[in-house]
């Protein structure tokens, strides 16, 4: 029986390890066994809990409770307490997801112990090193053993960087192995979307069965620790809600964004946001309950990479609230558009997209089965 560590910590890493836990249980329970550890990066209920509960996850095993805080002290509370887990357990390999610190607290400790590194997620850039997601996303694919990239894109970022990607096994950190794998977060839209679908008691509380909305929301640092940008979205927001005004925007509100909101924005313009009746400014919200308000709105403004794509799979179309994208092949379809933190260029965005005609979603995340080649090839060459 082969022992893997996988580990978790932001929100969006508890929702993608469900598609390999999920195939190892169904497919591979007999030669591979995982352990799952939660830095505790992400601690409140609503950013962690709800996950485990609703999407019928296996409690952590461990929780470093690690918590919030400068980004050098954050990382290198994780990276000591996860060496001593690892001593102790042993693992074959050690998996980790995306690109927040718990990525990067992983690959580090790990390669420095000569433990196998698969990095799920491999190769997106987003060229903008202010940003530090892509600093910890670069520096997890430089030690990783096995990369899986979601996207053909993120396989050729590699190749530029000077991976090969004819070699041959075995693999290891000097000879790593990229795939192009698809996208796990594909497998999970596909698995829990009908499961959502009996999950709308956010429709019910808002009545959103009987209105069109928009559903946005904000939480990158770029944007939420600068006043200005903070403000401009805000801005664009109410914006559109007089040119849409049969319209509502639902605003499920991250922690950080909150925080920054109390801190940067006057009084009054808080007034004014409050006294909007069409925008619907709401605690963060389960998996099921965020695929229910993708599937039924009319479009999504954000500045999460998660939502992108997921707005791709519900073939909705999107504004992106970044300067760039990781994301690059929905820009390139047509159905998402960058503006930054910009109020004209996000309110004429929202026109564009709504007006666009001949909107079209192919395939460009894998079949839904990532998570199951996954696994499968970790089960070989680790
Ligand atoms: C992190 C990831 C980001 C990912 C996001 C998903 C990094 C560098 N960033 O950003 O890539 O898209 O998670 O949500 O790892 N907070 C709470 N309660 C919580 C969590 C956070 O109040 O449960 C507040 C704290 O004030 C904290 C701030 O949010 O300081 C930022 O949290 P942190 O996890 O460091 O970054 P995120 O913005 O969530």
């Amino acid at each position: 029986m082969k022992k893997i560590i996988t580990i978790i910590g932001a929100r969006p890493q508890i929702i993608k390890s469900a598609a390999l836990s999920r195939a190892i249980k169904t497919k591979y329970a007999d030669r591979l066994t995982e352990v799952l550890v939660h830095t505790g990066q992400h601690y409140d209920e609503q950013m962690s809990e709800v996950f485990f509960t609703e999407l019928g996850l296996s409690k952590p095993d461990y929780n470093l409770n690690i918590g919030s805080g400068l980004h050098g002290a954050q990382t290198a509370d994780m990276i000591k307490g996860l060496e001593e887990l690892f001593i102790k357990e042993k693992p074959s390999a050690i998996v980790v997801y995306g690109d927040t610190n718990s990525t990067l607290a992983g690959a580090i400790t790990g390669s420095k112990m000569g433990i196998p590194i698969v990095h799920i997620e491999a190769g997106l850039r987003s060229f903008n090193k202010t940003m530090p997601e892509e600093i910890n996303r670069i520096m997890c694919d430089h030690v990783s053993t096995l990369l899986f990239s979601p996207t053909e894109t993120g396989v050729k970022h590699l190749k530029d960087e000077g991976f090969k990607l004819d070699n041959v096994g075995p693999f290891n950190a000097d000879n790593p192995k990229v795939y192009h794998s698809g996208d796990i977060m594909y497998d999970n839209s596909l698995y829990f979307s009908e499961i959502a679908d009996k999950n709308l008691t956010t429709h019910q509380e808002l009545d959103l069965h009987h209105k069109p909305y928009f559903l946005a929301t904000v939480h990158r640092g770029a944007n939420t620790d600068n006043p200005k940008k903070l403000k401009a979205i805000f801005e664009a927001f109410l914006e559109i809600t007089e040119l849409y005004p049969d319209h509502l925007i639902v605003l499920p509100l991250h922690p950080r964004t909150q925080k920054s909101m109390e801190e940067h924005l006057s009084e009054e313009f808080h007034q004014k946001i409050k006294e909007c009746e069409q925008f619907k400014i709401i605690p963060p919200v389960s998996f099921l309950t965020i695929i229910a308000l993708e599937k039924n709105c009319q479009l999504i403004i954000t500045d999460s990479g998660g939502l992108q794509k997921e707005a791709y799979f519900f073939k909705k179309p999107c504004v992106i609230l970044r300067p760039e994208t990781e994301w690059v092949e929905i820009v390139e379809q047509g159905v998402a558009v960058i503006v930054d933190a910009d109020t004209n260029r996000i309110v004429n965005g929202v026109r564009a997209m709504l007006d666009k005609k001949d909107a079209e979603y192919p395939s460009l995340y894998g079949d839904g089965k990532a998570a199951e080649f996954i696994a499968g090839e970790i089960l070989k060459w680790c």
